[in-house]
């Protein structure tokens, strides 16, 4: 009898430590002490017994039960404090009941991603440590060129690159699909600013390529103001400009009214009335011929538009520091949920 006893105690203690939840151990208890359970039984049927038994078994069975009853107790106290430790664990989160929402850049990307898809794009990426080779001089900017100075860069040990611009996946994809092609890349770009309401050391680009047969300057203004037109829902008024670009000839700059002053003038358009928002130009045949593409068959046009002041000019935010700051209360005063 006792042997029987003290084996119950024992896997009631096992199977009660190993339960995971609280409606487990409720079931063990009524399994183990329960009205049902052996021990009942055994208390039951004590009227049976020799006096001497009786002391023996009476004594044991009390002992078991009371020490069952401890350490269910002490298991139910054990997970529902990792119930609570779970649930309270970011205690530095200014709401509890707040979704959270994506954020104004992912917002843009999607939307560009969308339209350029719906123009046969592919929706490409590439890694944010990046070789020297792909973003810069596969790019037709060599070592010692000056535009260099433009992307101050940061570098890793390994002589890698967080990368300047979402450019480099434009070699990728010339390497990996050759031509014709037609891809977009959103992505993180990195660059040594000064933090100001205007610069970021991280930001966010999509770069647009297309390479064909008989590819035009008109067709890439075409993809641009497509896409200006989806994100704004109205037709912005934009300018095209020279700008220069190692790995584009001709290259542009296209400039939207700015959309917080309505051209006006202000800080964040340093008072000019336009936003760069978008570089561009036809790919310079050195960048094709560099990456394995006849370029007396191909040409092509590219484009890397800036996510981060496409958001916003979109949601008129006028730090840029509010992007990165992961405060979801920033996302709010915008009509973002
Ligand atoms: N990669 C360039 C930059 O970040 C922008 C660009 C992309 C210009 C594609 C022309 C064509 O400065």
């Amino acid at each position: 009898m006792e042997e029987k006893l003290n084996k119950i105690l024992e896997d009631g203690k096992k199977e009660i430590s190993n339960s995971k939840d609280e409606q487990a151990l409720l079931k063990l208890k009524s399994i183990y002490i329960g009205k049902d359970s052996e021990i009942t039984k055994i208390m039951k049927n004590m009227k049976e017994l020799s006096i001497e038994e009786k002391k023996i078994v009476g004594s044991l069975t009390n002992k078991i039960k009371n020490e069952l009853e401890k350490c269910i107790k002490a298991k139910i106290g054990e997970l529902s404090s990792n119930v609570i430790s779970k649930k309270t664990f970011d205690h530095t989160l200014p709401v509890t009941d707040s979704k959270g929402s994506l954020s104004p850049v992912t917002i843009v990307a999607n939307e560009v991603a969308d339209v350029l898809k719906k123009m046969g794009f592919i929706i490409v990426s590439g890694p944010e440590m990046e070789d020297e080779y792909r973003n810069f001089e596969a790019l037709n900017v060599s070592k010692d060129h000056p535009a260099r100075d433009m992307q101050d860069t940061y570098w890793t040990d390994e002589a890698k690159v967080l990368r300047t611009h979402t450019s480099p996946v434009q070699v990728r994809s010339m390497e990996k699909y050759g031509a014709p092609l037609r891809i977009a890349a959103p992505g993180r770009c990195f660059r040594n600013e000064d933090l100001d309401a205007s610069h970021e050391n991280t930001f966010f680009q999509v770069e647009g390529m297309v390479i064909d047969k008989e590819v035009s300057i008109s067709n890439l203004i075409y993809v641009m103001k497509n896409i200006l037109k989806e994100i704004y829902k109205s037709d912005v008024e934009v300018r095209l400009r020279p700008g220069f670009f190692p790995f584009v000839e001709p290259g542009f700059e296209l400039d939207i009214k700015c959309l917080i002053c309505n051209g006006n003038g202000c800080s964040r358009c340093k008072n000019s009335g336009w936003i760069e928002l978008c570089p561009c130009g036809m790919i310079h045949p050195e960048v094709l011929r560099m990456s394995g593409i006849d370029n007396t068959v191909y040409s092509g046009f590219a484009f890397g538009i800036g996510l981060t002041r496409m958001a916003m000019m979109k949601y008129k935010i006028n730090d840029i520091r509010m992007l990165n700051s992961g405060d979801i209360r920033s996302l709010k005063q915008f009509g973002i949920e």
